[in-house]
Formats: C-alpha cells, sequence, structure tokens
C-alpha cells in the first residue's frame, strides 16, 4: 500500500477554490471533485482536518472598504466560511465520508462549537472535521485559523489548496512571465520578501510553531493525495533549518 507521508494534516482550501471559473458561489463539480480529492487521501489513513475559507461569498476586507466596519464585515465573512463548510460536509456525506463540522462562533442548531479535544476524537475515528468561521476573532484570517488549529491540532503540516496558482511564485505569473516559481522557502523569505502566501500573523504562527506549508494547485485531480504522499508539487515553506 501507498504509504503517507503524513499522518494528521490541515488543509486550507480558498473559499474562491470552491468557486471555479465562476469566481463567485458555490461551483457543485467543484466541490464534488475536492471532496473525491479528500476521500483518496482519507482512505490512505490519513486524518484530514479542513479549513475554508470565505472570499467566494464575502470579504472582510472588502467589505470594510466599502465602508462597513471592519469588525463587522469579518464577522460577515466568519458566516460566510460557515456556508461553505456545510456544502463541503454535504458534498462528502454524498460519498459516504464522514465529517463533522465545528464552529469557533457558536451556532449548536447547525453544528457543533470547536472543541479541540473533541475534533481530535473525530479525526481519530477517521471523520473529517471541518472548521468554520474563522478564529472566531475579526482581523484574523482564514489562513491564521489553518495556522492556530494546525498548532492546536498537532497537524503536521498545512496544505493550501489554490486553483489560480500551483505554487509560489518570485513575481505574479499572471502579469509578469519572468516569475519563477520556487520549490522550497523559509517562512523568514516569505516575510521578508512579502510573498504573500499568506497573511504576516499566519507566516509568523507557522514558523514559531514549526509547522511546515505546503501550496499546491486542486485544479488537477489527485494532487491532494501527490502532496500527502511527498510527490514535489507546489511549494513548501518551512522553518529555517527545519528538516523537511
Ligand atoms: P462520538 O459519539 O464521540 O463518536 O461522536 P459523535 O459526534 O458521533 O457524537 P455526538 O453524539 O456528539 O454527535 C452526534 C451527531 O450530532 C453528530 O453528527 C454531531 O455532529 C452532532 N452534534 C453534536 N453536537 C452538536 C451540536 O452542538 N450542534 C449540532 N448542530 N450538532 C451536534
Amino acid at each position: 500500500m501507498e504509504q503517507p507521508k503524513f499522518k494528521r494534516v490541515i488543509l486550507k482550501l480558498s473559499g474562491e477554490a470552491l468557486a471555479g471559473n465562476a469566481g463567485y458561489g458555490i461551483e457543485s463539480d467543484v466541490m464534488t471533485s475536492i471532496a473525491y480529492q479528500i476521500k483518496e487521501v482519507i482512505e490512505l489513513g490519513v486524518e484530514v482536518a479542513v479549513v475554508v475559507g470565505g472570499g467566494n461569498i464575502w470579504r472582510g476586507i472588502a467589505g470594510s472598504e466599502q465602508g462597513i466596519d471592519r469588525a463587522t464585515a469579518d464577522y460577515m465573512g466568519m458566516l460566510a466560511t460557515v456556508m461553505n463548510s456545510l456544502a463541503l460536509q454535504d458534498a462528502l456525506e454524498n460519498i459516504k465520508v464522514p465529517t463533522r463540522v465545528q464552529t469557533s462562533i457558536e451556532m449548536k442548531q447547525i453544528a457543533e462549537p470547536y472543541i479541540r479535544r473533541k475534533a481530535i476524537r473525530h479525526l481519530e475515528k477517521g471523520r473529517v472535521v471541518i472548521f468554520a468561521s474563522g478564529t472566531g476573532n475579526p482581523y484574523f484570517s482564514t489562513d491564521t485559523t489553518a495556522a492556530l488549529r494546525a498548532a492546536e491540532i498537532e497537524a503536521e503540516v498545512i496544505l493550501m489548496a489554490k486553483n489560480k496558482v500551483d505554487g509560489v511564485y518570485s513575481a505574479d505569473p499572471f502579469k509578469d512571465k519572468t516569475a519563477e516559481k520556487y520549490d522550497t522557502l523559509t517562512y523568514m523569505e516569505v516575510l521578508n520578501q512579502n510573498l504573500g502566501v499568506m497573511d504576516s500573523t499566519a507566516s509568523s504562527l507557522c514558523m514559531d510553531n514549526n509547522i511546515p506549508l505546503i501550496i499546491f494547485s486542486i485544479t488537477e485531480n489527485g494532487n491532494i493525495k501527490r502532496v500527502v504522499l511527498g510527490e514535489k508539487i507546489g511549494t513548501i515553506v518551512k522553518r529555517k533549518g527545519s528538516a523537511e
């Protein structure tokens, strides 16, 4: 049997990844493809927790630029992540993958509240745990949520699935033809060069807690499994001096 490189992972899905080419809302084909990709990884015996963004529905920063109070706009974004999480739960359960959604902001009629030890228990039982509503705090991104939850549940890596790019580039690959893809980077390089992989809060949290990050494209079927099996696709970001 194929040997996965990791036992417990956090998959970070950006909201945009769920929108597919439409760029807005949830594209059911994309959702189904992601669900199958997660299923393949569960079948390898890997424990998978997912943090979903909300940018396909609402972006806190964009809202605040339109004059909505920043904290309020961020709470609206957190609610968007709950919608995405429920849609992902539905797509996974349609293909017989057991799941639990946990929210950082209590909404018990809709999902369980986030309880760290319970989340770990669900993972041990082979359930996909979907962390919804970010950290529950405004001013924190869902990338920071992924970093925080990864530290809390002792995930070995954050798998950051993208739908537009297949790794981290030296410049915007859509605008600059000379942009080169990095195979590996350190968090310090990401922070110093302002590479825009994650916001600086998330990068710092990963760096301080020695949590590696792999950025890759989710548009090709089977890529999550490839990454989990240790295939070198995308870009790996780690702390300087840490083993891969
Ligand atoms: P174990 O019994 O420990 O294996 O876990 P379990 O999740 O199956 O047990 P539990 O009885 O806690 O949950 C049964 C179902 O109710 C699951 O689908 C949970 O997601 C759901 N559930 C548990 N707590 C809550 C809650 O506070 N709100 C909502 N909406 N659902 C919940």
